[in-house]
């Protein structure tokens, strides 16, 4: 199954891209923790995103549409995947587009989680992660079950992301309306959109997608 998670950040799309990955057992591949990766090793492409992310901006097609390339031609890749956070741009699907026509790997589903924007700086402001797994929390909606020990690993130490401030937030906000919604009657105009409601409980999130995918 291949399928590609669209939204604004904070939408929920990578804490239900990794339930969909235990679900369905194909890899989510997220270009933010590509980038975030990168950023951490001081690599040549880290060097280059660290600035445009901190401000919300999004990194250059080229860069981005080499570094997804070679994950999906990737063995891992070949169960199916879950894209979170790619495309992004016009260019970016088209390129996509021409990749999975190359490899004849169609695209069964792309699937809007829909949120109202007042609730993304809310959800983005209390996000926090295991800094041992990378397991996602939030302050208001997902505390460990043991305040201070992760519940997947037992660390203990936790991680905020440095684009998550209320600042950057609406520069990313911005950078969805203006350079990723037009993907949305791309899409449709290709018979693949179907949306959910993002707004829901994360339990109800994942229900909703699963109804999709069960629809073939
Ligand atoms: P990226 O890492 O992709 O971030 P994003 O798209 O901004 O999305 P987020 O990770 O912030 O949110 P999410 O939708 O995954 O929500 P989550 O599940 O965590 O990109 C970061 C940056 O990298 C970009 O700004 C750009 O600079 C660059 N970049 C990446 N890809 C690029 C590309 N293709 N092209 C160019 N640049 C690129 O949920 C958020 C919080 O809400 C969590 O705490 C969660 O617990 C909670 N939550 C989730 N669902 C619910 C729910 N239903 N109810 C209540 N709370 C919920």
């Amino acid at each position: 199954m291949r399928l590609i998670l669209l939204g604004p950040p904070g939408a929920g799309k990578g804490t239900q891209a990794k339930r969909l990955e235990d679900r369905y057992g194909i890899s989510q591949i997220s270009t933010g923790d590509m980038l975030r990766a990168e950023v951490k090793a001081g690599s040549p492409i880290g060097l280059e995103a660290k600035a445009i992310m901190e401000r919300g901006d999004l990194v250059p097609d080229a860069i981005i549409t080499a570094m997804l390339a070679a994950r999906v031609s990737a063995p891992g890749s070949a169960k199916g995947f879950i894209l979170d956070g790619f495309p992004r741009t016009v260019p970016q699907a088209q390129a996509l587009d021409r990749m999975l026509a190359d490899k004849a790997m169609p695209l069964d589903h792309v699937i809007e989680l829909k949120v109202d924007d007042a609730a993304l700086v809310e959800r983005i402001a209390g996000r926090f992660t295991c800094a041992k797994c990378g397991e996602g929390y939030h302050d208001s909606f997902k505390q460990p079950a043991k305040a201070g020990v992760c519940d997947a690993c037992g660390g203990t130490e936790f991680s905020r992301r440095a684009d998550d401030k209320a600042e950057t937030v609406a520069a990313r906000l911005d950078a969805y309306h203006r350079q990723t919604s037009p993907l949305l009657p791309h899409y449709a105009a290709q018979g693949k959109l179907r949306q959910v409601d993002g707004m829901a409980e994360m339990d109800d999130v994942t229900r909703q997608i699963a109804a999709v995918l069960g629809a073939g």
